[in-house]
């Protein structure tokens, strides 16, 4: 499956990261060599969706040793760093935990910080990529045939390490040679499901229909929709889902017109230590992402914007969980964790 990568190691072993600010007009590779360049570039969503912010976090942190020396102390300052990037998946945070144990391992034993950091990293990247691949099978199991699945947001390759979440089960049942297409909603304000999903299922030869997010329920009325798969940035113990803000809404009109609604995720997007989704932190962007687009200004300057990034979906909207451990009730989903 010709899926795009958006994360790899330089020849130098440094960061590359495909910039998905400038998708689908430019393909535009960065070479990140600092832990700060890398935090920049999360924070304003070069690279972005909750398990590639872990894998880019993990392996940014292996830069510290560019700065001076790789100590415990420095690796955990820029952990701090890497962590303040962004607060609702809770994958950055896992990433970073993971990362810090091992740094923490190698200096009890005495062994150079740095080549440990790096084998972290590469394995988070690489069990991540499983985890996709995993999810892809159990969603296509589940789904069982030809389908039109509409999803929100960009939950595929862009977003991961691998053939993506809410995209896997497409790209299985693709490659089964069933006949599957998508409905991607936009996603306002930062469009990643017209200029992230819609671009990676065109290259993948997947056929895909944009449509504006307040399409949506009028699509799912038509009846021609199989099923919703949305990704997630954090899912709570009660099975509470944080995604990229509307996807409520969509979940909503799932029910009201009798249309599953899925959620596909890697066990690191699942966190046992978050009761609900009323404790997961929301962030909240600037307000010039609503209110203008590439420079040119949507709404007039007096108006006040309310940007939340990502809403939270109750479990009781929520069909079914797919994970790498298998398809889960949301109220069942803390055992995947
Ligand atoms: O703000 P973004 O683009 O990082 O938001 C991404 C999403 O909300 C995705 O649906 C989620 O991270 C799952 S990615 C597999």
């Amino acid at each position: 499956m010709p899926v795009p990568r958006p994360i790899d190691w330089t020849p130098t072993r440094a960061v590359r990261i495909l910039d998905q600010t400038l998708l689908p007009d430019t393909e535009r590779y960065l070479d990140l060599d600092t832990v700060d360049a890398v935090a920049e570039a999360i924070r304003t969503l070069r690279v972005r969706g909750a398990p590639l912010i872990g894998i880019a976090a993990a392996m940014g942190l292996t830069l510290v040793s560019r700065e001076g020396p790789a100590t415990l102390e420095a690796v955990c300052a820029a952990s701090r760093t890497l962590g303040a990037t962004r607060p609702t998946a809770v994958n950055l945070r896992w990433a970073l935990e993971r990362m810090e144990r091992r740094a923490a391992d190698a200096a009890a034993a005495g062994d150079d910080l740095v080549p440990a950091l790096r084998a972290e990293a590469t394995a988070i990247w690489d069990e991540d990529r499983a985890m996709c691949e995993r999810i892809g099978r159990f969603g296509a199991e589940l789904i069982g045939g030809d389908a039109l699945v509409l999803t929100h947001c960009n939950a595929g390759a862009l977003a991961t390490g691998g053939i993506g979440t809410a995209l896997a089960p497409v790209y299985a049942l693709h490659d089964a040679g069933r006949r599957v297409a998508v409905v991607a909603d936009e996603t306002r304000p930062l469009l990643q499901g017209s200029r992230l999903t819609a671009w990676e299922l065109s290259r993948a030869g997947v056929p895909v229909t944009v449509i504006a997010d307040g399409m949506a329920a009028s699509r799912l009325r038509l009846g021609d929709v199989t099923c919703v798969i949305v990704g997630a940035d954090r899912i709570a113990a009660n099975g509470d889902v944080a995604n990229k803000i509307g996807t409520y809404g969509v979940a909503l009109a799932a029910r009201a017109h009798g249309v599953p609604f899925y959620v596909a995720a890697p066990s690191s997007t699942v966190d046992p230590a978050t009761p609900d989704g009323a404790r997961i932190p929301i962030e909240e962007r600037a307000a010039w992402e609503v209110a203008g687009w590439r420079g040119h200004q949507a709404a007039p300057a007096e108006a006040q914007v309310w940007n939340p990034a990502f809403d939270v979906t109750p479990a009781a909207l929520v069909t079914a969980i797919i994970t790498d451990r298998g398809v889960f009730a949301p109220r069942d989903v803390a055992g995947a964790g």
